[in-house]
């Protein structure tokens, strides 16, 4: 009966967290305020393209090396649309328990499907959950996806995140432009990686009320398996904090910017150049959390391995090569025992 809990029911039944919500790592920190000023970096994505944009591209290249992830203004999506696919989130997240159940990732509440409406798999007994639901889709190719768990109340839930996949895709182009810019390279080399046949998937965090969030997290310390993450995050409720120079950095509340984050991929790609950086979020007991993440990953049959362009005698090869959706299965796998994949690839 663990596969089919839901967060929401067991925020509104008012019960103490289960135990297996509860954080055994004794290093978890998870109330640990940071000793650092260091604040996480905002870029000007349209500063970045333009001539005169060096300081833009120097400030952009110290993010991806010493962050891995920074926020982004001047992004081309108009902040109504954000509004719009943050709104219509909220709301799929309130309707009816019954209503949600349409889009369930169990069958008959046992057989787990990865897209859909529900929790992350459980794949062991002595497994940490986490205090959030999601909702789980693969946007792109568009001729893969699975409609019979797509929403159709909002009732324009679809169209919005049939345009949200396409703008998001190209934000990424122009940062995958600009990342080739900043090493030198040709700059199709990151972007022509991902063809008509990478995958786009949306999860749709919900993270309820949490009634003891010094010990349950929101979502548990991790680094993304995608090539690269953009999030829309929640207009005034923080949570995410990324990880830093050995402490936990709060990604402040930034109306109308995306957030992204630097996945595995890239950081095999770019031979370790870029990082792909630890985060976690941290649950609330006074208000509910809300993000829209969009993973970006290769053709699940393409070889995730570092461009040759960037390996030399000075910087010899890091990683193995490893087919893309071995490796995102490997990261399921290992996300349930709180493991790093990437860890596995490193020579
Ligand atoms: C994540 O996708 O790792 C965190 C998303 C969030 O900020 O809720
Ligand atoms: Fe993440």
């Amino acid at each position: 009966e663990m596969g089919s809990r839901l967060v929401q029911e067991l925020a509104m039944s008012g019960r103490d967290a289960p135990t297996s919500y509860i954080q055994r790592d004794p290093l978890r920190q998870i109330n640990s305020p940071p000793h650092t000023s260091a604040q996480v970096p905002v870029i000007d994505l349209n500063r970045l393209s333009q001539s005169d944009g060096a300081d833009e591209s120097v400030k952009f290249r110290d993010a991806l090396q010493s962050w891995g992830l920074f926020l982004a203004v001047n992004h081309g999506i108009p902040s109504s649309f954000l509004d719009e696919v943050l709104n219509l989130s909220t709301e799929f997240f309130h309707l009816p328990l019954e209503e949600k159940q349409k889009f369930a990732n169990l069958v008959d509440g046992k057989e787990f499907k990865l897209e859909g409406y529900g929790n992350d798999i459980v794949l062991r007994d002595d497994q940490t959950l986490d205090w959030n639901d999601r909702l789980y889709l693969l946007v792109q190719p568009e001729d893969q996806r699975n409609l019979d768990v797509w929403p159709t109340n909002p009732v324009s839930f679809r169209d919005v995140l049939h345009t949200f996949g396409k703008n998001t895709q190209t934000v990424r182009a122009q940062i995958l432009r600009a990342m080739a810019k900043v090493l030198e390279l040709k700059e199709d080399c990151f972007v022509k990686q991902f063809d008509e046949k990478a995958n786009m998937y949306a999860r749709f965090n919900y993270y309820p009320l949490c009634k003891r969030p010094d010990l349950v997290f929101g979502l548990k310390p991790h680094a993304d398996a995608s090539a690269m993450t953009i999030l829309l995050l929640d207009k005034e409720v923080a949570g995410l904090q990324v990880r830093k120079n050995a402490e936990w950095v709060d990604v402040p509340v930034f109306p109308d910017s995306l957030l992204v984050v630097i996945g595995d991929g890239i950081e095999i790609m770019s031979n370790g150049i870029f990082k792909s950086p630890i985060h976690r979020v941290v649950a609330n007991s006074e208000k509910e959390r809300l993000s829209v993440v969009m993973f970006s990953a290769l053709d699940p049959e393409k070889n995730l391995e570092p461009l040759d362009e960037l390996i030399d005698e000075t910087r010899p090869r890091m990683y193995k090569t490893v087919k893309t959706k071995d490796y995102l299965a490997d990261h399921f796998k290992h996300f349930a025992e709180g493991k790093r994949t990437l860890d596995f690839y490193k020579i």
